[in-house]
């Protein structure tokens, strides 16, 4: 069936010829795929050449050369999403190695557990710079070079915690203030063709949530069947980093020509039960 007239023919080519920069491009050591390296894969499957940015470059390394043999382009930058300097070399690189600049996914995000009385000044500020300046930091640089050949899209990935308390307070807010920041973005910048859209993730399986559910001493996979049994989705789609880098990819591509300064959550449902799945790990814990 042919596509409507000046849309996407999907298929494999849903961001071909676009230019990507995808923060946290790498993933820890670990089972599963990070959300990073799967919007990455994703991006290059469907067309895109990337910019692998991480501060551990030996991660991103490991992407790249999964996109290498699929056939697609890819480079690393190793740098730091909160330092300016970084941030500024992230653009030119895509500009170095692929000549323009459509898409930016800021991806890296670190979380940590704890009301304001746990967390001390320093894990506040780090959450905060971490999680929500990296936003601003990448972005400034990134949105003239987009705007410069016409637009582009920018990808902002949140958190669950934005939208229901989770009980990470510093994270909480830092990944709230994403979504206001998006919005703020997205009427700035949308004169100059920018479009910027937020992915909210619900509780998602990958390395990194495995690798610090551990060091808490904690069962990641019996807190994820407690909260998942009350997921409207159930138990039967697991969140993994490919059903955000799915998400993404719509916002990245074309497809999402006419959407800006909008939140889509990718989460099985969490977002509209999650007092259920909070009195569920409550009850469990009470059981206990
Ligand atoms: N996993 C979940 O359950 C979950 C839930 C809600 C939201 N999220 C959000 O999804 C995003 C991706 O999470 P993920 O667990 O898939 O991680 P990921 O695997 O996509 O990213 C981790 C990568 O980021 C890199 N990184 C960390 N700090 C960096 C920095 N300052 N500069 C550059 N690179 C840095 C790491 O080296 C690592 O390779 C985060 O923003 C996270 O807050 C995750």
């Amino acid at each position: 069936m042919a596509a409507p007239e000046g849309r996407p023919t999907g298929g494999e080519g849903r961001v071909a010829g676009k230019v990507a920069i995808v923060t946290g491009g790498g993933q820890v050591p670990g089972p599963g795929v990070g959300t990073g390296k799967a919007t990455a894969l994703l991006l290059a499957r469907h067309g895109a050449s990337v910019v692998l940015v991480d501060n551990e470059p030996d991660r991103a390394e490991v992407t790249r050369k999964e996109i290498e043999q699929l056939g697609g382009a890819a480079v690393v930058v190793a740098g730091d999403v909160t330092v300016a300097a970084d941030a500024e070399r992230f653009t030119q690189a895509a500009l170095d190695s692929f000549g323009r600049l459509d898409v930016l996914v800021n991806n890296v995000g670190v979380s940590r557990p704890g009301s304001i009385l746990d967390t001390t000044e320093d894990s506040w500020d780090d959450l905060l710079r971490i999680n929500l300046k990296s936003v601003y930091q990448v972005s400034r640089f990134a949105i003239p070079a987009m705007a410069a050949t016409g637009g582009g899209s920018v990808v902002n990935i949140s958190s669950i915690g934005a939208l229901r308390a989770i009980g990470f307070a510093a994270y909480s807010a830092a990944k709230g203030g994403m979504i206001s920041l998006s919005q703020e973005m997205a009427a700035a910048h949308g004169p100059q063709g920018i479009r910027v859209n937020v992915v909210v993730p619900g509780s998602v399986q990958t390395p990194r949530t495995q690798g610090a559910a551990e060091k808490l001493g904690q069962d990641l996979g019996e807190i994820q069947k407690t909260a998942a049994a009350v997921l409207p989705l159930g138990t039967v789609t697991h969140g993994t980093g490919w059903d955000i880098a799915y998400a993404a990819l719509f916002f990245a591509s074309d497809e999402s020509s006419w959407i800006s300064g909008q939140v889509l959550a990718a989460d099985g449902g969490a977002s509209v039960t999650l007092p259920a799945v909070a009195l569920a790990s409550l009850r469990q814990r009470q059981a206990g």
